[in-house]
């Protein structure tokens, strides 16, 4: 049986990961989920495995060498899963020394840990280990708005923002190992992830969220950027496959062949809202386009990312699944459904940062 370990799987795409998993393998592997717990880090995601025999969470932060390594001392692993960082961009222009701490120092102690654990006197490695290291597009830097350029595995990295130049060292790092030491690691570099348990501090489940409360709803600039919305068991789907069929030492790109601009995402949310909701649910009456509001843009703010995922379907046979028209149906009736996970994250801090970052614009 395969033991993986899965940081960061309280999260957003961790949690989608490991569920994905367990309905993919079963009883056939282990994972052991290590999560700090941070603001976006939430045990609810996983109430309905957590009882499983085959899973284990462990409360740590990947910056502590002293509790990683003893994972790894304590459990034979055959497969990390490294999602654990600090994820949102406008968090990052606030605060970057946690997106540096977290995303380069915590990378840093997840190598060497496995390293550690794995490599025999003679500078190879145990039979079969595999380390993959999950990281952004937003590393390419941004694109022209011109619906023909795409980033590919080789294009140069240019990080804008302190978010992803954080991202951009993890992956020169895990380049490193890989290069240095001949470390069985593959790195994902993905685009716009949605669905279910995404905090609601990322554009999908925010606009959502405040347009069933009759709240504004923010638009950076113009509204004109892209984004290449990919749904997240699709990526789930494509990080395993690249984990299990992918060359070790390669990156692989994973987009969603959808790109869209905010303020098409934010009208295709008003209007599915407007189409689902039943005339008798009291929300319906808040849910308008008249609280588009366009605040002033984010620092920095990339145009346009799109991902050109032609290795990975060429190599391995991943392709997006889920059509944005479903996708985007099934994610807002998730969070219809889940009022009670929406009320339980957007209370106490999160409303802090929420009046802090939304108060000058
Ligand atoms: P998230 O913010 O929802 O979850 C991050 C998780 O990491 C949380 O559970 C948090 O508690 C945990 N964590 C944070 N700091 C930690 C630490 N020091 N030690 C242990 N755990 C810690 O993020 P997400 O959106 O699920 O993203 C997961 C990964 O995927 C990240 O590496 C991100 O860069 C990458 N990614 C995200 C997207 C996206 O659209 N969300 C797209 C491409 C890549
Ligand atoms: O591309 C992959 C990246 O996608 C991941 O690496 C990041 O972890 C993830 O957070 C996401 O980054 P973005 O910055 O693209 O996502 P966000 O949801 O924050 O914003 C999407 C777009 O919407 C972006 O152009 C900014 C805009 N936006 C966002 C918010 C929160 C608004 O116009 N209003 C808002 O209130």
């Amino acid at each position: 049986m395969r033991t993986y370990l899965v940081t960061g799987g309280a999260g957003f795409i961790g949690s989608n990961y490991i569920h994905y998993m367990f309905r993919k393998y079963d009883n056939e592997i282990r994972i052991i989920n290590v999560d700090a717990l941070t603001y976006a880090g939430n045990l609810e995601n996983l109430k309905d495995i957590e009882d499983r025999d085959n899973y284990t969470f462990i409360k740590a932060d990947i910056t502590d060498k002293d509790a990683i390594s003893k994972i790894f001392e304590e459990n034979d692993i055959d497969r990390v899963v490294h999602f654990a960082a600090e994820s949102h961009v406008d968090r990052s222009i606030r605060n970057p020394e946690v997106f540096v701490h977290t995303n380069v120092m915590g990378t840093a102690v997840m190598l060497n840990c496995a390293k550690a654990a794995w490599e025999l006197p003679d500078g190879s490695y145990k039979e079969g280990k595999k380390f993959l290291h999950v990281s952004t597009d937003e590393v390419y830097g941004s694109l022209p708005d011109d619906g023909k350029s795409f980033f590919y595995e080789t294009t140069p990295y240019q990080p804008h923002s302190p978010y992803s130049a954080s991202k951009a060292s993890s992956d020169m790092l895990v380049k490193s190992y890989i290069d240095t030491y001949h470390f069985p690691a593959n790195i994902t570099n993905t685009s716009n992830n949605y669905g279910p348990y995404q905090f609601p501090e990322k554009l999908i489940p925010l606009i959502i969220n405040n347009a069933l409360n009759g709240k504004a709803l923010p638009v950076y600039g113009d509204g004109m950027n892209i984004r290449d919305w990919l749904y997240v068991d699709d990526h789930a789907k494509g990080i395993d496959m690249v984990q299990e069929q992918g060359r070790l030492g390669q990156t692989y790109n994973i987009g969603g062949h959808n790109e869209k601009r905010n303020i098409e995402i934010i009208n295709i949310i008003i209007e599915t809202l407007q189409e689902i909701l039943p005339d008798s649910d009291p929300r319906k009456a808040n849910v308008s386009k008249d609280l588009i509001t366009y605040v002033e843009d984010r620092k920095g703010h990339d145009r346009r990312y799109a991902i050109a995922p032609d290795k990975i379907k060429e190599e391995i046979g991943w392709e997006p699944e889920t059509m944005f028209k479903d996708g985007i149906k099934k994610t807002i009736a998730w969070y219809l459904e889940h009022m009670d996970w929406m009320e339980n994250v957007t209370s106490g801090d999160y409303q802090k940062y929420y009046e802090d970052m939304y108060s000058g614009k």
